[in-house]
């Protein structure tokens, strides 16, 4: 394929041929905001992308995706104790063994080492985690923006 119409190779590999999906697990809608806007910046990019929630996992876009993004917020005592939210239904997540992933987390004041211990659940559902960020809700258009250059970048590398 010669023409590339948003101008973005991905490890030799038009972007235009992968597909992606973002989850997210959201209780007052932030990290569901994140999830679309980070949706749409990767399709923007030419990789089509379908943002839903843990609580309706698309699963042909799940198995047809070659990026999974997994999202949650934080959920803790502020500035102890933080750990993703919704950790339960996260952890029972449909199998993404073998995918590459990229994980992030939406919160308030401090998400401490909520990343990490996503990463952690991500890792053990098999996923490859490739990158991550920690997005503050009252910044959620332009992290989402700027999460998603990364994670470009990371692809096309990897
Ligand atoms: C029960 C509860 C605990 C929270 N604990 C923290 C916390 O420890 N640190 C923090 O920075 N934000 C904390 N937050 C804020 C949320 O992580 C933040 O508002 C997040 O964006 C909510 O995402 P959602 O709208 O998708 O549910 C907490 C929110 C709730 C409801």
């Amino acid at each position: 394929m010669t023409t590339i119409r948003h101008g973005i190779h991905l490890s030799g590999v038009d972007s235009l041929f992968m597909k992606g999906i973002v989850i997210y697990e959201s209780l007052t809608g932030n990290t569901a905001k994140a999830g679309f806007a980070i949706a749409e910046e990767m399709s923007k990019a030419g990789i089509q992308t379908t943002a839903c929630s843990t609580k309706a996992v698309d699963l042909q876009a799940l198995s047809d995706a070659d990026i999974v993004v997994i999202g949650t917020w934080t959920d803790g005592l502020i500035l102890l104790g933080q750990r993703p939210g919704g950790v339960g239904r996260l952890a029972q997540l449909p199998a993404i063994e073998g995918k590459k992933t990229a994980v992030f987390c939406t919160y308030a004041i401090n998400a401490g080492k909520t990343l990490e211990k996503l990463s952690g659940v991500v890792a053990r559902r098999g996923g490859e985690v490739i990158g991550g960020a920690t997005i503050r809700r009252d910044r959620i258009k332009p992290s989402s923006v700027e999460f998603v250059d990364r994670l470009l970048g990371a692809l096309e590398v990897a």
